[in-house]
């Protein structure tokens, strides 16, 4: 039977998550429908990607590129706006079903609370919104009675462990790869250099969730954002290194019984389940052969040596805005490592210090969000000589 199409609105469509939705999209030119198009500052493959989609509308947040996407797609009829504010605007256009928030960092917070708001449902990448303000968000989407499913791997996997399932969870197994520096010990960490914490071992990924991955910050992150997106306790959330990132998470029922979600480490399938769901559409990615992979294996993470994994679960034992703080601190060390201004083991330093230098607000309100995410980046960029 044929469908309407969905009509899709990409936050960040021309990063790693973005392009890879759009080949999905491409592949599924009946099932998808692209109505708007954003991007930071590459305003190039902007261009080239409205050209190729034609979205109803594209934004270029810096608006120092607004002139040139504007000339370019002056023959096309596309609507071009510049700006944060405009994407708080896009993603309530009337004609828009589903927002991929797949932009990075905590600049999606504020358009995915709007989509919400605007009762959009949303395909949700940008992990750092949940991890920012995770109650917030999980009250928004219950009041606007929205839907929102996980684009992240592994939360894509416990999401379709649980679709169908009506028991309750007993606890989530969390899967990390363990980054590049898995098995290293802190003295090792002090020698490795930027072109090191850039080489991921099975993803190909922007930048700032390559370095989080190698800091092993980013399963902290995901650690949060599985307590909002599946309303578990900290308790009911382990993580587990599993090198070959086969199997992307797992959830335990009440009964022992454990079920696993397994794939090739490739992108393109969450982002199509979160955009699918409830349906599975047919896809050519590669398959898992099992007999190329004789051996997988499990192991603890390293809390001692990967700090910023321990720090994260201090942030989920504390809530409040201490989650915001360890974002906001983690987003400007890691940039200042992707600058070669700080060393690697400097970022969780950074972290800690402005984890005990702000103000603690037990239950915070959008503003106090917003006001923890300025002050601490200052402090952080304080401890940044
Ligand atoms: N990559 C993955 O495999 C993966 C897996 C799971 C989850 N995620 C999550 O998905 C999100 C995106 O990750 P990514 O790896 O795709 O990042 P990325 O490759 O760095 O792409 C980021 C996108 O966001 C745009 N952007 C950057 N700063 C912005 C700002 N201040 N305002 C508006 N747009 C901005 C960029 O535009 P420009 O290109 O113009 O700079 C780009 O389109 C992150 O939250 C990440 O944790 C990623």
């Amino acid at each position: 039977m044929d469908t309407a199409p969905k009509h899709i609105a990409i936050l960040g469509s021309t990063g790693s998550i973005g392009t890879q939705t759009l080949d999905v999209v491409k592949a599924h030119p009946k099932e998808l429908s692209v109505e708007v198009l954003t991007a930071n500052t590459n305003a190039d493959l902007l261009i080239k990607q409205a050209i190729e989609f034609n979205p109803n509308a594209v934004v270029i947040v810096d608006e120092s590129h607004y002139q040139k996407v504007k000339e370019a797609l002056t023959p096309f009829d596309i609507k071009v706006f510049a700006g944060q504010e405009s994407l708080n605007q896009v993603v309530q256009m009337s004609t828009v079903d589903i927002v991929v928030t797949a932009m990075v960092g905590y600049s999606g917070l504020l358009p995915t609370i709007k989509a919400i708001e605007a009762h959009k449902n949303i395909a949700l990448a940008n992990k750092e919104t949940l991890v920012v303000a995770g109650d917030l968000i999980t009250q928004l989407i219950q009041e606007n009675q929205v839907f929102i499913t996980p684009v992240d791997s592994e939360h894509s996997a416990i999401f379709q462990c649980l679709s169908g399932e009506p028991n309750k969870i007993e606890k989530i197994i969390l899967t990390a790869s363990g980054g590049p520096f898995r098995g290293k010990t802190t003295n090792e960490l002090k020698q490795v250099t930027l072109a090191q914490a850039l080489k991921h071992p099975n993803w190909n990924m922007g930048a700032k969730i390559t370095i989080d991955s190698a800091t092993m910050m980013n399963k902290g992150l995901e650690v949060i954002e599985a307590k909002w997106l599946f309303g578990v306790t900290n308790q009911q959330i382990e993580v587990v290194v599993h090198p070959q990132s086969i199997i992307h998470s797992m959830v335990q029922f009440t009964d022992g019984s454990i079920k696993a979600q397994m794939g090739l480490p490739d992108m393109k399938l969450p982002i199509q389940y979160a955009l699918s769901f409830p349906d599975r559409w047919k896809s050519d990615f590669p398959r898992l052969d099992f007999n190329l992979y004789s051996n997988l294996t499990f192991e603890q993470p390293n809390l001692s040596t990967f700090r910023c994994l321990a720090l994260a679960y201090v942030a989920l034992e504390k809530g409040g805005n201490m989650p915001a703080i360890v974002n906001a601190a983690n987003e400007i060390a890691v940039a200042a490592f992707l600058k070669e201004k700080i060393g690697f083991l400097e970022i969780p330093t950074i972290i800690e210090r402005a984890m005990n230098g702000m103000w603690f607000v037990p239950k915070p309100t959008y503003q106090d969000y917003v006001a923890t995410d300025n002050e601490t980046r200052k402090l952080a960029q304080s401890l940044i000589k």
